[in-house]
């Protein structure tokens, strides 16, 4: 048995311990791996290597992907299964483990609709992936915006401003709401959840006169602005929208609104980027293992997913529904703590 792995999509903290995951589980079985680099685009290429146990040596901490990764997809760049078939039949790849976000499990649906055996392996820093609890990379991103929040905390004080962090996520709130619980933000402001300004300002008003004069105030970057829209910065290779700018249109509202001076902060890549928190590693490696086994075991058309302490097959087809949204009962945990 022959399993072929690939990262596809955005990276994220805790993909090479998932990738080791999947060969010592394969390899240890009696089968063979072998790594598509570059995501899809290595499988449209012909970008085929071994991966032996040694190979996936050394790299459960490290940040991003050892195989590479890339936007590139066989239905959008080329004609389906068509633009991948050489590669896989030339490599003898009998299964292959597909570790992505939902854009790229989508694309494994589709191929594994056209004949070839695919397990799907959910991640994301956006923790936005239907039909699992939770995906790695988002502890890692959550932890990296707390510490941010923490020494932004001590600018914003020294200075008495307003301190706006705008966060990842695209169409869901996780990091922010769960990033601005954990760095005791003063607003934390949701694609979920609407907001009124003036509201968010007379808060701040009070805070600020209470002798408590700054603030941290979180916001997802796909969070409408008071037009109505997110804001966004063109289009990727898909065609969707970047996100990103809403912070800095919410900064000179509530400049205007306050008078208080307003500085804005766009963590952005910082937050995919470094070494996976512990509770990623472990989770990683657990996906990876259990998509090594049904690989191995001749299982297609299911993706690994976590039910409350276990890890589950769920049929790939889940990520057909809409991203998962944040549970809003953490923005009512987080506004006990707001002015
Ligand atoms: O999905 C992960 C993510 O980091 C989002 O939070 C963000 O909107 C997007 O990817 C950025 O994508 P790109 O790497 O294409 O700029």
């Amino acid at each position: 048995m022959k399993v072929g792995v690939l990262t596809a999509g955005g990276d994220c903290p805790g993909l090479n311990a998932a990738i080791r995951g999947v060969v010592a589980r394969v390899t240890g079985g009696g089968g063979e791996c072998v790594g598509i680099q570059k995501g899809w685009r290595g499988l449209m290429e012909g970008l085929v290597r071994p991966l032996t146990r040694d190979d996936v040596r050394g790299i459960l901490y490290q940040g991003g992907t050892i195989l590479g990764t890339s936007r590139m997809d066989p239905y959008v760049h080329g004609n389906g299964y068509e633009s991948v078939r050489e590669t896989v039949e030339s490599a003898g790849i009998d299964s292959l483990v597909v570790i992505g976000g939902d854009g790229s499990l989508r694309t494994a649906a589709r191929l594994e609709a056209e004949g070839l055996p695919v397990v799907g392996v959910p991640k994301t820093i956006d923790n936005d992936i239907p039909g699992t609890d939770v995906t790695f990379g988002f502890h890692t991103a959550v932890q990296i915006v707390t510490d941010a929040i923490d020494r932004l905390t001590t600018t914003a004080e020294s200075h008495n401003r307003v301190m706006v962090v705008e966060v990842m996520g695209r169409t869901a709130g996780w990091i922010a709401a769960y990033a601005g619980i954990a760095g005791g933000a003063e607003a934390i402001l949701v694609p979920e959840v609407e907001y009124d300004l003036d509201d968010l300002a007379e808060r701040l008003r009070r805070r600020h006169k209470a002798g408590h004069d700054y603030s941290i105030v979180v916001v997802a970057e796909g969070t409408p602005t008071p037009e109505g829209d997110p804001a966004t910065r063109g289009v990727d290779a898909y065609g969707f929208a970047r996100l990103g700018g809403v912070g800095n249109v919410i900064a000179a509202e509530l400049e205007r609104l306050t008078g208080y001076e307003c500085r804005v902060m766009t963590l952005g890549y910082l937050q995919r980027g470094g070494t996976p928190t512990a509770y990623d590693r472990i989770l990683a490696t657990r996906l990876g293992l259990a998509a090594g086994a049904l690989a191995v075991a001749g299982e297609s058309g299911v993706m690994v997913a976590v039910d409350g302490e276990d890890i589950v097959p769920v049929p790939l087809s889940v990520v057909d529904q809409p991203p998962r949204q944040l549970d809003t009962a953490r923005m009512e945990d987080a506004a006990w703590f707001f002015a």
